[in-house]
């Protein structure tokens, strides 16, 4: 495919300066982090592609919000903007503010895996398979198949398998499963979409034995950009149509605001049953905060209520996944391969086939990232066997059906130019890739090790 561009749809105000090291000093850095690039300090990053997650840049009309914050403890009024603007978007009579994805996790799963013993999902985000574990249920995977294999070009590759989904519901019990969880998009699966037709076959086989179905809605906006481009029912539709034709397939949903909202900080949680809202708001004040806030200063709730609508843009979503079509088109060209077609908020590396010689247990997509870091200071992450970790009985490591390194782009942070180094890097690396050894965990903590675990290189020092 021919790398085209969409244009920036905004100009920029204020700019943050970044320095590149030298290779010898990055090489130093990353060993004295552990050889875990969430141990490095951002001043040492060039370019951060760890996550697009909180990093995006804010608009004037944000910053404006900023000011316009209410403090109040109680009753706010950006509270009430939040919540207005939510249930316009999504549909949902019932809403409620909390500080971030995982939060509105740590809310409402367990109310919906209470003395239940398994959560289904196209695929489970880390933190909320560790939210399903908390909860003392397990979390199991049920994506398409063509999902596992990056070579294959498809238009909906984080679909839900419906017809294992029938299947595994009735091999575990339905009594046992509290919950269908639609992840859009699906992240652990590339940033790939989810068609509509999907969601309303995954709400039919749920409703068929009596399960909710929540959406991890983290990237939904950019779900319904590529469902109005690939799914014909939805070529003339708007994406507040799109996105709340998504929604209607859900009881529940969580999202994390700092991904489509473009916010720093922010969650929400969604609920049509009035009795399970009553336990939400419990265990909000709990853990959260009061349910006027939700963990959330006044002025974060104002940008939030704002970044909802501004990320539904159909302007900006269009250069935004503009932004990753660019830079896979550019490692098309030069043959390194990823999650194809292009995911929505980041290029999924397939550190498989470019590391083929480093086996799992060794973590091919954590040494990418490393050497990534090491070439021209760019900061990716391992969404592979290091990031998925061991089994919770046996303890040994398990093997993720993928061994990607994640280029996450931020929304609105990043230049053509920066992509064009960022391809240049990979290009290099490819060159030497077979000298490229892997790595072996010298210390990790039992969940979601990855982002404090100590690395040693193997075959080296
Ligand atoms: N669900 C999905 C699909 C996510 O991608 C994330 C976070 C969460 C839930 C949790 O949200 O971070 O606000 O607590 N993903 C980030 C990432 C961290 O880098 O992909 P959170």
């Amino acid at each position: 495919m021919k790398p085209t561009y969409y244009p920036e749809p905004f100009r920029i105000k204020s700019v943050e300066p970044i320095k590149m090291l030298t290779k010898m000093q990055r090489k130093q850095k990353i060993k004295d982090a552990d050889y875990n690039v969430f141990n490095l300090v951002s001043e040492d990053v060039y370019i951060d592609l760890l996550t697009d997650s909180g990093t995006g840049a804010m608009s004037t009309a944000q910053w404006a919000g900023i000011m316009e914050g209410d403090e109040s403890y109680a009753g706010a009024r950006c509270t009430r903007h939040v919540v207005a603007n939510a249930r316009e978007i999504f549909g949902f009579p019932n809403i409620q503010p909390v500080h971030q994805g995982r939060a509105a996790e740590k809310v409402l799963l367990p109310i919906l895996l209470n003395n239940k013993k398994y959560a289904i999902s196209n695929m489970h985000f880390d933190t909320t398979r560790a939210h399903v574990e908390l909860a003392g249920a397990r979390a199991v995977d049920c994506v398409v198949p063509e999902a596992l294999d990056t070579s294959i070009i498809a238009d909906f590759k984080g679909n839900m398998d419906n017809v294992r989904l029938d299947e595994l519901i009735r091999k575990i019990d339905p009594q046992n499963i509290g919950v269908v969880i639609i992840t859009v998009t699906n992240n652990s699966a590339g940033g790939q979409p989810v068609s509509v037709a999907n969601m309303r076959e995954t709400r039919k086989v749920a409703d068929k034995y009596g399960i909710p179905v929540m959406i991890d809605a983290a990237r939904c906006f950019e779900n319904a950009f590529f469902v109005k481009r690939r799914e014909t029912e939805f070529k003339n539709k708007s994406l507040a149509a799109i996105v709340k034709e998504m929604f209607v397939c859900a009881d529940y949903f969580t999202m994390s605001c700092k991904k489509d909202a473009i916010v720093n900080m922010g969650g929400l949680i969604g609920c049509r049953d009035k009795a399970a809202f009553e336990l939400v708001k419990q265990r909000c004040i709990s853990y959260e905060g009061f349910i006027t806030y939700g963990g959330m200063s006044g002025r974060d709730l104002e940008a939030l209520a704002i970044g909802l609508k501004e990320g539904m843009d159909e302007d900006f979503l269009r250069y935004r996944i503009g932004q990753m079509e660019y830079l896979g088109a550019l490692l098309d060209k030069a043959g390194i391969a990823y999650q194809s077609p292009a995911g929505g908020h980041a290029i999924f590396v397939d550190a498989k086939k470019l590391l083929p010689h480093i086996p799992y247990y060794e973590f091919p997509a954590q040494a990418l990232a490393i050497e990534l870091y090491v070439e021209a200071g760019i900061r990716a992450c391992d969404i592979g066997s290091y990031m998925l970790g061991n089994d919770p009985d046996t303890k040994e490591q398990l093997k993720a059906d993928f061994e990607f390194t994640r280029l996450a782009v931020p929304r609105r942070v990043y230049t053509q130019a920066h992509l064009d180094v960022v391809a240049a890097a990979l290009i290099n690396i490819k060159k030497r890739a077979s000298k490229i050894k892997g790595y072996e965990i010298v210390e990790e903590p039992p969940v979601l090790r990855h982002f404090t675990a100590k690395l040693r290189p193997l075959g080296k020092e």
